[in-house]
């Protein structure tokens, strides 16, 4: 939901602008602008259209400042148009601002502004920020640095929502002032440079250091220096982290496509994310999140909570945490789980799982189950995220920074993650006989590999992929685990190729949808539990007799006679099936993607981190 990134040093800020804007362009990417300090003032270059367009606008070559704040749009007020693009400025052209976020009180806020005489040339609910700062900064006698960052901090009082902003002003030639609120921003910080921006990968390859804020925490910027201060604005202490992803992880290294690249990380991905966590010689460890054999016991019930892919991950982990602990798991959508009034307390477990930490529905949820007294784990991919930094513990993934909008490689790492955790709790419980535990991460240590050779499948996909890409609609079945990853390949497919698709619990398609299964459409199915996959035959046996193309994903000897096309990879424990039986299906939206000509890291409509409610 809309990038922001931002530059005080000693370089020309724009290139620096530019570059950074494209590597955040996955936030959104419907309008891209700029705002730098040059000698004769504020400039502002901005129009409708992806960060190409603003590259090649001529008055891009002009701009010389070595301070300069930039955005990419994700169009929530107002249509994309230039005049809604950021940067937006207050009427006085002192203060150029840009904005990540929502504004709820923006029209309350317009009124008032327009009463004291502001215009408005935008439909945004952000122009109302620089002209509200310029309100304040007007109120002040003195119209020195400490008026600026107080005219910011009470604009920012005023407003309801979600905002991450850069401030700019012709006033401070060599200040920005940033802050937060339920959005994200990072500061990256080298001696004489800072670097700002909505998230880490987009600026890793300046620095490793990192500021982050809290809520309501304001840094006044200057290029050796950053002050910081709370909403009182008394000054306060910051650390910084060293963040050890590396640089050319955010670069596509040859691959015609960050999805691509991704999906192939994978077993990098799971290698890195199981760690030294796992071995058949001790417990499973993560002394990190302090949880005894009491406080577990006392647990009756663990909800996981998270938004899209994550939350498929999430019905993987309530499939093993139920079947090696016994304690019953609910899977929930964050919006969901916020306005449902959940039964949450002390004795419910709540896991948030979040691949970028800063999805808001997620975080509101959190909040809401530590508000309801519940113990509350964050699973992320982003150290310092904001869901990390609410929830009493955090773990972490550790797939590397994951920049295609349609997850891969961070559902694969959450599923394992899940299972770690599962034996983690149900070795601290006791109750599970260890022959099953050590099978679990014996075939946990193998899964790398596994994953290595199911890419083989790659080119039969690719055959599949022509032969299916025109189709209007695609059903996925499954039965159990498998049904958890029919959910997922349908999201891909959908995500990427803008194919309809549905998954189904395989028993279900009886009960209903079989109405839709007519000659020639495709359904696609998953065959990886043993104790469920007679079963499931029949049901696909349904669906042949009405006509349909056949696509099994399986890593059983089945009757290859009987279905169209079965794409064969490597056998484990149903627990772990999730991470070798989805990787067919996203090379499967992947190639559809790419048949269709359309782009698969940046697809319509979609954001890839999704900071608006
Ligand atoms: C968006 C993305 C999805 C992602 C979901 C949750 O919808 O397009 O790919 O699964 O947000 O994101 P999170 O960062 O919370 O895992």
């Amino acid at each position: 939901m809309c990038g922001i990134v931002g530059y005080i040093g000693t370089k020309k800020a724009c290139p620096i602008l530019l570059a950074g804007l494209s590597r955040l362009e996955y936030r959104g990417y419907d309008s891209a602008g700029i705002s730098t300090i040059e000698k004769n003032g504020l400039s502002l270059v901005k129009d409708k259209g992806r960060v190409k367009i603003l590259e090649n606008n001529p008055a891009i070559n002009t701009l010389e400042g070595t301070i300069g704040i930039a955005h990419t749009r994700w169009a929530t007020h107002g249509k994309p148009s230039k005049e809604n693009s950021h940067p937006h400025q207050d009427n006085s052209k002192i203060f150029s601002v840009v904005h990540n976020g929502i504004i709820e009180n923006y029209q309350e806020l317009r009124n008032m502004l327009e009463k004291n005489g502001y215009t408005f040339l935008s439909q945004t609910d952000t122009e109302v920020i620089p002209n509200l700062i310029n309100y304040y900064y007007k109120k002040e006698q003195e119209h020195d640095i400490h008026a600026f960052l107080k005219a910011v901090r009470n604009c920012c009082l005023d407003l309801k929502g979600s905002f991450a902003i850069e401030v700019i002003s012709s006033e401070f030639p060599k200040n920005m002032i940033v802050v937060r609120k339920d959005s994200p921003l990072v500061i990256g910080t080298c001696e004489s440079e800072k670097y700002i921006s909505s998230d880490i990968p987009a600026i890793l390859s300046y620095t490793r250091d990192f500021y982050f804020l809290n809520d309501l925490e304001f840094a006044l910027l200057e290029n050796t220096n950053t002050t910081f201060f709370n909403s009182n604005l008394e000054e306060i202490n910051k650390p910084t982290s060293n963040i050890e992803w590396d640089a050319t992880a955010s670069e596509k290294n040859g691959y015609e496509d960050f999805m691509l690249k991704e999906i192939y990380e994978q077993p990098t991905a799971i290698r890195e994310t199981i760690g030294s966590k796992i071995s058949l010689e001790s417990k499973c460890d993560f002394e990190e999140l302090e949880l005894t054999k009491d406080y577990l016991e006392s647990v009756n019930k663990i909800y996981i909570i998270a938004c899209g892919t994550a939350m498929h991950a999430g019905l993987a982990g309530k499939n093993v945490i139920e079947k090696l602990c016994r304690i019953p798991v609910e899977v929930d959508i964050a919006s969901e789980f916020r306005y449902r009034n959940p039964i949450v307390n002390e004795k419910t477990l709540c896991i948030f799982i979040s691949q970028s930490g800063e999805t808001a529905d997620t975080i509101a949820a959190l909040k809401l189950a530590k508000l309801c007294g519940s113990r509350t784990i964050a699973i992320s991919n982003v150290i310092g995220s904001s869901i990390t930094r609410e929830a009493d513990y955090s773990i972490y993934t550790h797939a590397g920074p994951e920049i295609a909008v349609a997850s891969t490689k961070a559902y694969t790492s959450q599923v394992v993650l899940l299972n770690m955790l599962a034996l983690y709790f149900a070795e601290i419980l006791e109750i599970v006989d260890m022959d099953l535990i050590n099978n679990i991460k014996k075939e946990m240590l193998l899964l790398p590999k596994k994953i290595e050779e199911t890419f083989s499948c790659k080119n039969s996909i690719q055959e599949f992929a022509k032969k299916i890409y025109q189709e209007k609609d695609v059903f996925f079945l499954g039965r159990g685990i498998d049904e958890t990853v029919a959910k997922e390949g349908s999201l891909k497919l959908k995500e990427i190729s803008y194919i309809h698709s549905e998954s189904y619990a395989a028993g279900e398609l009886k009960h209903g949808p079989i109405a839709l299964i007519e000659n020639g459409i495709t359904v696609i199915s998953i065959l990886m539990d043993s104790s469920l996959i007679e079963k499931t035959i029949s049901n696909i046996q349904e669906v042949i007799s009405r006509g349909a193309k056949t696509l099994v994903v399986t890593s059983h000897d089945c009757n290859t006679t009987m279905f169209d096309e079965v794409i064969k990879i490597p056998d484990t424990i149903p627990y772990l099936s999730p991470i070798l039986s989805v990787i067919p299906l996203q090379l499967l939206a992947y190639y559809i993607s790419k048949e269709k000509g359309l782009d698969v890291d940046k697809p319509r409509n979609l954001a890839k981190s999704v900071t608006v409610e």
